[in-house]
């Protein structure tokens, strides 16, 4: 239910409500419900129907449109309050969808319609107030900009910011001209180059709202706001703050995005963009600033980038919150009780990333020393979470009391999951599945956490094997968004879809995948990082590779990534994926030579790079001397371990290691940050080919179902 009663018939003004003024007739049914109560405040609640989100297009700016004309002719409203009735949502943004569909000319009427229509709200001549309960982002927060007061719950779904940028696009309905006059050009700034959502209390810190609420008073605080007969004060930022030195601003605000994202010095990139918009604009009248806001948009929306961008989020949006239509209708159970085996680096940030989403966890290892040694990982988890307000204190204390650990073996039968994350080895995986198999109840959940072996030869001979399941988390598992579901032949349809939800209730993304060597990351990210040792190891400059993956638009260069992922645990999935796919794996010394010399990466801070993050001179005496032809530029490389991902990508959909195109490029995506513009399967035009992948059999029983 709805905490916040927006039905007149039970709202506490409902006996003084007096009928407002019936607005002209839309194509679609009205969004909006509007009464004025007796001491004349115009309460506007955005509702649309069938539907538990409030979007802008051209149907609902124009019917807020319409009302805000009622009450610009309508003398007697004193003042105006602007609310939604959904549980979770105040206004979403614009329709992304519609965005996408809108021919060229539509699109620019949209874009200017939206200026409008807000320009209007501003300029009413009465107090104005967004009530904000639930998510206020995008153009719901460009809305609550052009009101005069800006009140929010303290509800944890209460999210408010300008997120334009991630998605390829700017602020373009006043935000980028509005949001430095509100709350000073370096913040503003910073906030829609980076698009973050704040929290309420984080976005009242800043000025974005006045003040924060429980969401029980929200309306009572709107009234007295809208009486005028509070002691809210706008909190007040220096006129010097709001002008300091535009042209200063942007040098450093484009510089430090080039240093961090090289490749958008090539590529029509939203947030330089949006640098431009918001510093110029800063220094613009006001119309000036709007005018340039809808120009940049309209570049915008015209590239590839944005638009692959726009169609990622969908795929994401759909993976994290749907199941596969095989699944759909089968029945899944929720997974309270858990055990994680192995308190290593992955045993830690899983049962970290369980206890913050209300699972009770219990955490095992072999002797009280790694138990201990655990421990002292989650502890430093919780710190880290507090200090980035990931989570309060509260919340912090109530998770830590979720978290037992043992270094014994209890019986486990009630538990109803439980992952075992330790070392890389199929035999004593194997053993460790066959002791929980006894352990454990039958209906408990087993699933494994390893990276490339096999989950079928894991689970040889175990009764109930319908229970076994892959889960594999990616490092650091409380902040990557990837889980890999990895669904035997007789893994029962209950136990993958329950595993899918499972992972979709802890903020994660599910893709399901079959059990096939290193599944889908792992085997088409070891060729790529392997091709890229091969090269190093006849480089003068081998750290030249990584620049150039950057400039590419990976996050992280392959030989970076490789130290972070540790030289034992590559040199483990190499072996795992060499034994399966031969010569398609490249042939290199340099990393085993590496190890051989002492080095493990990141793990003892001697990798390609040291721990200050330069590069490691200790590796040149173990290159050698002669250079690869052709593979002297930055493009050369690029394009090389390019073709490297690509083939390997095509060839696990070949293979149906996942059920499309699409899923492996998001899981690239979420669980390497390959970047989402460029072309993974090169044939399609937009890299997201949404065919079927042939081969791909998530198990006979679950087609059944
Ligand atoms: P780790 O070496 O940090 O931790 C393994 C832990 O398991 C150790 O604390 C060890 O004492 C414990 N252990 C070993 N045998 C045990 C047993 N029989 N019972 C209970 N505890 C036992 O290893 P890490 O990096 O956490 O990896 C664990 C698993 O996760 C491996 O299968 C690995 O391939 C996989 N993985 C690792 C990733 C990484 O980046 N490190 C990423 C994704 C998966």
């Amino acid at each position: 239910m709805n905490l916040l009663t927006l039905d007149p018939t039970q709202d506490p003004e409902q006996d003084l409500i007096l009928p407002s003024r019936p607005h002209p007739v839309h194509k679609t049914p009205p969004a909006f419900r509007n009464f004025v109560d007796v001491d004349g405040i115009c309460w506007l609640t955005f509702d649309t129907p069938n539907s538990t989100a409030n979007v802008w297009n051209m149907d609902t700016l124009d019917e807020l449109d319409s009302h805000i004309e009622d009450i610009h002719r309508d003398g007697l409203i004193r003042a105006l309050v602007i609310r939604s009735n959904k549980e979770r949502v105040f206004i979403a943004g614009a329709d992304l969808k519609n965005l996408l569909t809108l021919p060229p000319d539509e699109l620019n009427e949209l874009i200017a319609m939206g200026q409008d229509v807000f320009t209007h709200l501003e300029s009413l001549r009465i107090p104005k107030i967004a009530a904000i309960h639930g998510a206020c982002v995008g153009g719901g927060f460009e809305l609550a900009l052009a009101c005069d007061w800006r009140i929010a719950s303290d509800h944890e779904s209460t999210r408010i910011g300008l997120p334009e940028t991630q998605l390829g696009l700017i602020p373009a309905w006043g935000g980028s001209t509005r949001l430095s006059r509100l709350i000073g050009l370096p913040a503003a700034l910073d906030l829609i180059v980076r698009g973050k959502l704040l929290k309420a209390d984080h976005a009242k810190r800043l000025g974005l709202v006045d003040e924060v609420v429980p969401v029980e008073n929200l309306q009572a605080l709107a009234k007295k706001l809208a009486l005028g007969d509070t002691q809210v004060k706008h909190p007040h930022f220096h006129f010097s703050q709001l002008w300091p030195i535009p042209r200063v601003l942007r040098m450093k605000a484009r510089g430090a995005l080039l240093a961090k994202y090289p490749w958008m010095k090539h590529e029509t990139s939203a947030p330089l963009m949006a640098v431009e918009v918001v510093t110029q604009g800063a220094s613009k009248s006001f119309e000036e600033s709007l005018a340039l806001e809808q120009k940049t948009m309209r570049e915008l929306m015209a590239s590839s980038m944005t638009r692959s961008l726009i169609t990622t989020f969908f795929a994401k949006e759909a993976a994290s919150k749907k199941l596969p239509a095989a699944l759909v209708n089968v029945p899944t159970r929720s997974l309270t009780n858990v055990t994680v085996i192995g308190a290593g680096v992955m045993g830690a940030g899983i049962a970290y990333a369980l206890a913050c989403k209300g699972s009770r966890v219990l955490v095992c290892d072999t002797t009280a020393d790694f138990v201990a040694r655990g421990a002292g990982r989650i502890n430093q988890l919780f710190s880290d979470g507090l200090r980035h307000h990931a989570l309060t204190k509260l919340q912090a204390r109530d998770a830590q009391d979720r978290i037992g650990y043992t270094f014994a073996t209890p019986p486990l039968h009630h538990m109803d999951l439980v992952v075992e994350a330790v070392v890389e080895d199929l035999r004593v995986k194997k053993a460790l599945l066959a002791d929980l198999a006894k352990r454990c109840g039958d209906q408990t959940i087993l699933a494994t956490n390893t990276s490339a072996l096999s989950v079928a030869q894991m689970a040889e001979g175990i009764p109930h094997p319908e229970r076994v399941i892959g889960l594999h988390f990616f490092n650091p598992a409380h902040v990557m968004p990837l889980v890999e579901v990895v669904a035997l032949d007789q893994t029962s349809p209950e136990v993958v879809a329950t595993a899918m939800r499972f992972v979709q209730s802890l903020g994660k993304t599910p893709i399901l995948v079959k059990d096939s060597p290193g599944f889908v990351v792992n085997r088409i990210l070891m060729p790529y990082m392997l091709g890229a040792v091969q090269l190093a190891e006849r480089m003068r400059d081998p750290w030249i590779i990584d620049e150039a993956m950057l400039e590419f638009g990976m996050p992280m260069g392959p030989l970076r990534l490789l130290d972070e992922v540790g030289f034992e645990v590559a040199l483990h999935v190499e072996k795992t994926l060499r034994a399966a796919f031969g010569d398609r794996i490249p042939k290199t010394d340099l990393l085993q030579n590496m190890k051989d010399a002492g080095m493990l990466g990141c793990k003892n801070g001697l990798g390609f790079y040291l721990d200050d993050e330069e590069p490691n001179p200790d590796v040149l005496p173990l290159l050698k001397t002669k250079e690869v032809p052709g593979m002297r530029s930055k493009l050369e490389i690029s394009s090389h371990l390019q073709k490297l991902l690509q083939a390997e990508a095509a060839r696990c959909l070949e293979d149906g290691v996942a059920a499309s195109a699409e899923d492996i490029k998001l899981a690239m995506l979420l669980g390497t940050g390959f970047p989402p513009f460029r072309d993974l399967f090169p044939l399609s035009d937009t890299g997201i080919l949404p065919v079927s992948s042939p081969g791909f059999q998530p198990g006979p029983s679950m087609n059944a179902g």
